[in-house]
């Protein structure tokens, strides 16, 4: 078969940065710090999807799927930031976070945890959700996650809630600084993707 690889620009801040305000969605980021790329994602992932289903109509929604990735450069978040992306039509939470907001995450024993497993496509299903297996791979201060709230799907408010991570709104989930479910109905920690980084400032999601 023919090589269908798309190429596919890195997302970069700018000019595709859109601040979305508290009042377009109820349990929107509404934080100055956190950003909604959402145009230069949708871009690099349609391309892909549009063209799989032309070469292979025996599943074609599975297969787009499996190709829809994306490249994006953090290099502009600061730590104490974060920055959300568009990934397969979720959001995701890129967060570059404090040593502060690392330790506090490292400190919690896992039979403490709600949920305790990782909840990391990176890692086996079965991996306990020490902050280890919850950041990225040999870089601790960032924390990559689909920013969909595990009860009944809304999304989390960042830096907010009892523990610092992330808060929603919708029925009063509080997660910590490594996306843990720790008060409320969620029952998982926010799901980790499949994520590398491809240098110093840039990450493949998917
Ligand atoms: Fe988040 Fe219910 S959807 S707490």
């Amino acid at each position: 078969m023919a090589d269908t690889t798309v190429p596919q620009s890195p997302i970069t801040a700018s000019p595709d940065v859109k601040h979305i305000e508290p009042s377009e969605r109820p349990g929107a980021i509404g934080r100055r710090d956190f950003l909604l790329i959402a145009t230069g994602a949708f871009a690099a992932v349609g391309v892909a999807g549009m063209l799989w289903p032309f070469i292979d109509q025996m599943n074609p929604d599975a297969s787009a799927l499996a190709l829809a990735s994306i490249d994006v450069d953090i290099s502009t978040v600061e730590p104490g930031q974060a920055l959300t992306i568009m990934w397969r039509g979720m959001p995701v939470f890129i967060r570059h976070r404090t040593e502060a907001e690392v330790a506090a995450a490292r400190e919690v024993p896992v039979e403490e945890l709600g949920d305790p497993l990782a909840r990391n496509a990176n890692l086996d299903p079965e991996a306990p959700a020490t902050d280890e297996n919850r950041a990225a791979a040999d870089r601790p201060e960032w924390l990559i996650q689909v920013g969909v709230c595990t009860h009944l799907g809304c999304v989390p408010l960042g830096q907010q809630g009892d523990f610092g991570g992330w808060f929603c709104p919708c029925h009063g989930s509080h997660y910590d600084t490594a996306g843990r479910i720790r008060r409320g109905p969620a029952p998982q920690n926010l799901p980790i993707p499949p994520l590398a980084f491809i240098s110093d400032t840039n990450i493949r999601i998917g």
